[in-house]
């Protein structure tokens, strides 16, 4: 009984964050100056960009480390600065983009 009680604590947290937090954490985050979900601004969409790395291995730690010190180079000749947001808001939002 103890083990039940111990996994459903760690199944717990994987679940309390509302499916629509990572949209309002992006706004909130300023990338929708330069990103859509699915249209090119100055950075590409959020789905191109799924579309580019969905099911690859350590995709959500590549994203989320690019976000952090910024990116150039991949897309275009335009480079991402590096954004001030909190790491875990980062993993949030790279995990919220691989899953468009
Ligand atoms: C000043 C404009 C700007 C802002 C603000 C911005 N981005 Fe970007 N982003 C870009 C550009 C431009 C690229 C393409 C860079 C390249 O070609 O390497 C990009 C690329 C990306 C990529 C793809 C990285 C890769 O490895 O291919 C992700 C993911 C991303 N942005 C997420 C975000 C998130 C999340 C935010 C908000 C926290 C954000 N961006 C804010 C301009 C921006």
């Amino acid at each position: 009984m103890k083990q039940l009680a111990a996994l459903i604590a760690l199944a717990v947290p994987l679940y309390a964050v509302p499916a629509h937090a990572s949209p309002e954490l992006a706004a909130k985050s300023k990338c929708m100056t330069c990103h859509q979900v699915d249209k090119k601004v100055l950075g590409p969409s959020f789905k191109e960009i799924s579309a580019k790395y969905k099911g690859q291995k350590g995709a959500e730690a590549m994203l989320t480390d690019g976000m952090l010190k910024g990116v150039k180079g991949k897309w275009g000749k335009i480079p991402m600065p590096p954004q001030k947001i909190a790491p875990a808001d980062a993993q949030t939002l790279a995990k919220w983009i691989l899953s468009l």
